[in-house]
């Protein structure tokens, strides 16, 4: 009987050996433990500074969400969009998804003195971008979720990498989706990260072409609403005034919810990339309608996707450095 219990523990170690002993995460190794030692006031700074933020100016929220989308798409979360020109680099901030649009950098910086003062030489910027966009989700009413954390910072920016891999509004459903896989983001994560454009802004260039002439044929896109479209064409002309600024989610627009959903359903999506996730797909589709009758697993989605998109190749261990100024590399 010890015997035999003995080969079983036996038998049962050397199954689970693999598993236990040489086991890689796909993913470097970040954690959400990885500053509780070196930075414990690190969450509180960073809370209370977006909070704050937030209380000065609603929209922030939404800008500083955004700022993690465009720094993880280039290069992978590495703060790169950070960056400003000089010294042999172009900034991102210069590419055209960015240039006039992309806000919240000032926020970032005095986070990052913050940080710096509790705890010099520890945080990354990547990291800081990573815990500020799950924190303007929540402070905006949105799901909340464990950030896993490591990542270090990138010695270079890639304007040319802004330029391609953030989708244009105006870009088909395939190139959309074929963009987020191209970062191993599925069909899934595109239709749930596109609800963060349950809160912010976009200007009258990002959807003038679906209000007068969508397909060269001086139409507008039939499939957006023609009352709300004709509201969009009074302040979004044929001409001039293109950094005029529309809510994407014009019922709730400072408010994390579902309604960028529903307002799809209702033909009242902003962006020809919201509408074509009705329109172009039949997977997308079901998730549209599922996420409009069912905000609980929207959230649920939207965090998963987050964590998902966060983890897209972190610079960690000896890779990179943890910058001193969010806007430049460190000199040495
Ligand atoms: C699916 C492809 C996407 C496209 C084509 C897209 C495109 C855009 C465009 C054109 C704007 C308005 C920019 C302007 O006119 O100034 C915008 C705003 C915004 N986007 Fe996206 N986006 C996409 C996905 C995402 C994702 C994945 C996130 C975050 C998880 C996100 C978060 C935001 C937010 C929060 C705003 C408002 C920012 C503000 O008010 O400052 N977007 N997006
Ligand atoms: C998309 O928009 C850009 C910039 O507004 C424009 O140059 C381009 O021609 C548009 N692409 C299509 C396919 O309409």
């Amino acid at each position: 009987m010890v015997k035999s219990m003995g080969y079983f523990v036996f038998v049962v170690l050397l199954t689970l050996a693999p598993i236990c002993f040489s086991h890689k995460p796909q993913v470097g190794y970040l954690f959400p433990q990885f500053y509780d030692h070196s930075c414990p006031q690190l969450q509180q700074i960073v809370k209370s500074i977006v909070a704050q933020a937030v209380a000065r100016d609603r929209r922030m929220a939404a800008s500083l969400l955004r700022l993690h989308f465009h720094d993880c798409f280039v290069k992978g979360c590495d703060a790169s969009l950070l960056l400003d020109s000089g010294e042999g680099i172009v900034s991102e901030k210069e590419s055209k998804p960015n240039k006039n649009s992309i806000r919240g950098f000032e926020v970032i910086d005095e986070i990052k003195a913050a940080v710096e003062k509790a705890c010099p030489h520890t945080v990354s910027c990547a990291d800081i971008l990573t815990i500020v966009a799950r924190d303007s989700s929540v402070i905006a009413g949105g799901p909340s979720w464990e950030v896993p954390l490591g990542r270090r910072d990138s010695r270079g920016a890639s304007i040319q990498g802004s330029n391609n891999d953030i989708p244009a509004p105006n870009n088909t459903f395939n190139t959309i989706l074929t963009k987020f896989k191209r970062q191993g983001l599925n069909l899934v994560d595109l239709v749930a990260l596109s609800g963060a454009h349950t809160i912010g802004n976009a200007r009258c260039v990002s959807f003038r072409q679906r209000l007068y002439n969508q397909n060269g044929n001086g139409q507008p896109d039939f499939t957006l609403d023609p009352a709300y479209a004709s509201k969009l064409r009074n302040q979004c002309p044929r001409s001039g005034g293109d950094q005029n600024l529309f809510f994407l989610d014009y019922v709730s627009p400072f408010n994390f919810d579902n309604s960028y959903y529903k307002n799809i359903l209702a033909n009242n999506g902003l962006l020809n990339s919201d509408q074509i996730l009705l329109t172009k797909n039949q997977e997308s589709m079901q998730l549209v309608k599922q996420y409009a009758e069912n905000m609980e697993l929207f959230f649920d989605h939207f965090a998963k996707s987050m964590i998902n998109m966060g983890n897209i190749t972190p610079l960690t261990g000896p890779k990179g450095e943890i910058r001193q100024n969010c806007r430049r590399i460190n000199s040495y």
